[in-house]
């Protein structure tokens, strides 16, 4: 099996909604049924009640034991797909509302799932502490406060990030957050040009240490932009399905993941938030092969540019490389 890596994926977006249920049953949570299409899927209309339907979902995460579950259940299903590296974005804000437990203790669970996933399944998994924009700048603070803490005291921890609402809340407004991050040696990616256009991607990486951009695929709008991004050596965190099924483009034919990768940007394929988006990573890969006509080396190319874009440590990194 082709070996795979992702390094997009939200972590409380990768429980399905046969395990939110369960979840919602343990902790007596109440989640209205109409966010239910199936034992597999989500149900939600546009982006804005995607993430309303998210946030519903992600409130039967109560406990660490569910951490646990989310994540052991999600690393289990990956490796069987051939993935070799997932990087999860965690974000602290949605537990700890939910349940007023400290995020550590859901660290702890979240770092022994993938330590028992490795031993299982020799897959290699890390956490990237995740800010939501539409939770305002004061709490992306604290989260970024919470990152450099966690990362001093789990060697899973390895950077911060930020999803949500991103037209509503420009990159600029978070730079505080950020900077905080970046002083410490944490490595940041950020949402940008999914839901707003190639400006937006601009701010971002004017103003924010990050060395990754979650999606910035709309950069395509922009050769001046592609050009920037090359330069700085930006790895994008593409994720061909979500944004068809989000309505960022009609359909594979007119998504620029090969015009992006001809134009030599660095692009890694990623799930995103499989059962929202009815996708997996290994079907992001099947697409990239039958809908974009990528070739077994171009996609053993990919993974090996997710590996190196990675925010693993260097000798994991390269015995992940050994593997590719
Ligand atoms: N985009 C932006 N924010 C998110 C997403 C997404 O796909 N999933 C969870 N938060
Ligand atoms: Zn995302």
């Amino acid at each position: 099996m082709l070996p795979k890596a992702e390094i997009h994926v939200h972590l409380e977006g990768t429980a399905t909604p046969q395990l939110v249920q369960q979840m919602a049953q343990r902790n007596e949570v109440e989640v209205p049924d109409h966010i239910f299409k199936s034992s597999e899927l989500f149900a939600w209309r546009d982006f804005l009640d995607f993430l309303n339907t998210y946030d519903l979902a992600s409130s039967s995460i109560q406990h660490p034991r569910d951490y646990y579950d989310v994540t052991y259940d999600y690393l289990q299903r990956c490796a069987q797909q051939g993935a070799i590296y997932v990087e999860m974005m965690y974000s602290p804000e949605h537990a700890e509302r939910a349940s007023g437990i400290p995020s550590r203790e859901h660290l702890l669970a979240i770092d022994q799932a993938i330590k028992d996933a490795k031993e299982l399944f020799n897959i290699e998994g890390r956490t990237i502490i995740t800010c939501v924009r539409h939770f305002g700048l004061d709490a992306c603070v604290k989260v970024a406060k919470h990152t450099v803490e966690a990362a001093a005291e789990f060697d899973t921890v390895v950077g911060l990030g930020m999803g949500g609402d991103e037209a509503g809340y420009p990159p600029a407004l978070f730079k505080t957050a950020y900077d905080i991050a970046a002083a410490a040696g944490i490595p940041c990616t950020i949402h940008a040009g999914e839901m707003d256009g190639p400006e937006r991607i601009w701010e971002a990486i004017e103003t924010l240490p990050i060395n990754r951009l979650g999606h910035g695929v709309r950069a395509i709008e922009d050769p001046k932009l592609i050009d920037a991004i090359i330069e700085r050596d930006i790895v994008l965190e593409v994720c061909p399905t979500s944004n068809v099924v989000l309505g960022v483009y009609q359909d594979y034919q007119t998504h620029p993941l090969l015009k992006l990768l001809e134009a030599g940007v660095k692009v890694t394929l990623n799930s995103d938030d499989p059962p929202y988006f009815g996708t997996t990573i290994g079907e992001e890969y099947d697409i990239a092969e039958q809908q974009f006509g990528l070739t077994q080396a171009q996609l053993r190319h990919i993974t090996k540019t997710a590996i190196q874009a990675a925010y693993v440590d260097k000798t994991t990194q390269q015995q992940l490389l050994a593997r590719c």
